[in-house]
């Protein structure tokens, strides 16, 4: 992958956390800065999963996480409590710990992958960097001075809007000829940075060829940016646009 800006290994560096960028659901992203001993930098995102069981009032801030309240509101954390005792508690037990399993490992592994595979593809994605503990390392999209601003916020005018749909379209196709779907594509999902659109947030993104709903998310995303597109007077048509997706993946004309 080619990332002139990377100060990545065997290359000595020393990182600095330089603070959260942003606050979601399941995950929160940082800032973290390397630095080379020669003075050169690179800025990264390093975006962390919250852990989903904790075990005390404090951890996850402990662990620099930003939002502790997530401890009372957990609900894989409530209902494991309340079933305790019951004879579904090894059964519940099983499927929490698969839920733990998949929240810490499995989406921020498959997050990973499937940037990796999208930028492969020459989908404007962040490129992936490394797996951290709890997340994943990634190029950040910004500057010193702000983060890029997620399409809905970039305040572009038409013409720029009309520039974001075609390379959003752009993105499907080569998203869909290297066999993945988003599956929570929004504009809230999308970065605008110089003039190019990122696509972003791919935790649940899924592979065509392995996943029975692929194309039904496929609608879903296409429907979602479709209806935001038409309603700042971008013609963005998802129901031809997912006829065309789904043919080139499917191999039919
Ligand atoms: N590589 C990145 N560069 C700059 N900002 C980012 C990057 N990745 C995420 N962000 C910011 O963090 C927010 C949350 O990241 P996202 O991957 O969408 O996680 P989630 O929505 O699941 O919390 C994004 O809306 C964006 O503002
Ligand atoms: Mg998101």
């Amino acid at each position: 992958m080619d990332a002139p800006w990377l100060i990545a290994d065997p290359e000595p560096y020393e990182e600095y956390d330089l603070g959260p960028l942003k606050t979601g659901k399941e995950a929160e992203v940082f800032l973290v800065e390397r630095l080379a001993a020669d003075g050169r930098s690179c800025l990264l995102a390093h975006k962390r999963y919250r852990p989903r069981l904790v075990t005390h009032k404090g951890e996850l801030q402990d662990l620099g996480f930003q939002r502790a309240s997530s401890f009372v509101n957990d609900s894989a954390y409530r209902s494991e409590r309340s079933i305790a005792n019951s004879r579904d508690q090894r059964a519940a037990a099983k499927k929490t710990r698969h839920g733990r399993a998949v929240l810490n490992h499995e989406w921020p592994a498959n997050e990973f992958d499937m940037l990796e595979r999208m930028a492969r593809a020459g989908v404007t994605v962040p490129l992936p960097v490394s797996r951290t503990t709890d997340g994943l390392l990634m190029q950040y999209i910004g500057d010193r001075t702000m983060a890029a601003p997620r399409l809905v916020q970039a305040g572009l005018s038409r013409a720029g809007l009309q520039q974001a749909a075609t390379m959003l379209v752009d993105n499907l196709h080569r998203m869909v000829g290297a066999g993945v779907v988003h599956a929570d594509l929004s504009v809230f999902n999308l970065l605008w940075w110089e003039d190019v659109l990122f696509v972003i947030d791919v935790p649940q993104a899924v592979d065509i060829g392995t996943n029975a709903q692929a194309f039904e998310f496929l609608h879903r995303d296409l429907e979602n940016v479709g209806t935001w597109f038409r309603s700042k007077g971008v013609a963005l048509d998802a129901e031809d646009v997912f006829r065309d997706l789904v043919a080139e993946a499917t191999g039919s004309t």
